[in-house]
């Protein structure tokens, strides 16, 4: 709240919200890279009866499936959605809180959680034990809005480079991103005995045509 009491919220030169009192902090960015990964079409996503963690690290809100070899997946780009949320550490479940309204029990009227999460809950017919705690999560968004436009297509060397924004994809074997030592080596060979060839021939070619 601002020092009149009022919900306080900030904003940048451009005139975008870099803290709201009902979201938090923000952090803005323009043609953000996005993160890739092989991807078949499959997704697995944690609901709110399943079990979860806190000790596992990072819960996966939803698991991507697929990999370089099954023949299905392709190169995805991806959003990684990285969150701090509530949960419920008796019932260890995720929680469904309910965030925004103009009522009562709504988060970002009040601003309680146990509230929020309770009228949630109830309204989704789950269980909740009344204690709120805080675990990371982290969620894949398959990216299929917010492309490009035809003309800011990448370049070649936004991917065919080490340490490129495809970094850490295995499964692909690409020029300039990664190297086979015996690969280049052999390449290598052959241009040095293409031209090795070629300068023997031409020497012979010119010795023999001055003999006539
Ligand atoms: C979005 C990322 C991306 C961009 C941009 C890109 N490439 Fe690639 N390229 C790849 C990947 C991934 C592979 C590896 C495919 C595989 O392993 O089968 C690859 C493979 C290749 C290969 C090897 C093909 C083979 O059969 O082994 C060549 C050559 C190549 N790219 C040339 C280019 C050129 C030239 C451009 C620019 C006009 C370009 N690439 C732009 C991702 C990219």
């Amino acid at each position: 709240m601002d020092a009149a009491g009022k919900l306080l919220i900030e904003t940048d030169a451009k005139g975008h919200a870099t803290y709201d009192a009902k979201k938090g902090a923000y952090v803005l960015g323009v043609n953000v890279v996005p993160a890739y990964r092989w991807f078949n079409g499959k997704m697995t996503y944690t609901l709110l009866g399943d079990k979860v963690d806190k000790t596992h690290g990072v819960i996966s809100i939803n698991k991507i499936e697929g990999g370089p070899t099954d023949g299905q997946s392709l190169i995805w780009p991806m959003k990684i959605m990285q969150a701090t949320q509530p949960y419920d550490p008796v019932n260890r479940t995720l929680v469904a809180p309910h965030m925004a309204g103009d009522d009562a029990t709504s988060y970002g009227k009040n601003f309680s959680w146990e509230k929020a999460i309770a009228s949630g809950m109830k309204t989704s017919g789950a269980d909740f034990s009344g204690k709120v705690d805080f675990l990371k999560t982290e969620m894949y968004w398959p990216l299929n809005h917010m492309v490009a436009p035809r003309e800011k297509t990448l370049a070649c060397a936004d991917c065919h480079a080490s340490g490129s924004r495809l970094g850490g994809l295995d499964g692909i074997y690409m020029p300039a991103y990664n190297a086979n030592r015996w690969v280049d080596l052999l390449g290598w060979l052959m241009a040095l005995g293409t031209l090795i060839g070629v300068l023997l021939h031409g020497s012979l070619r010119f010795y023999l045509t001055r003999k006539g």
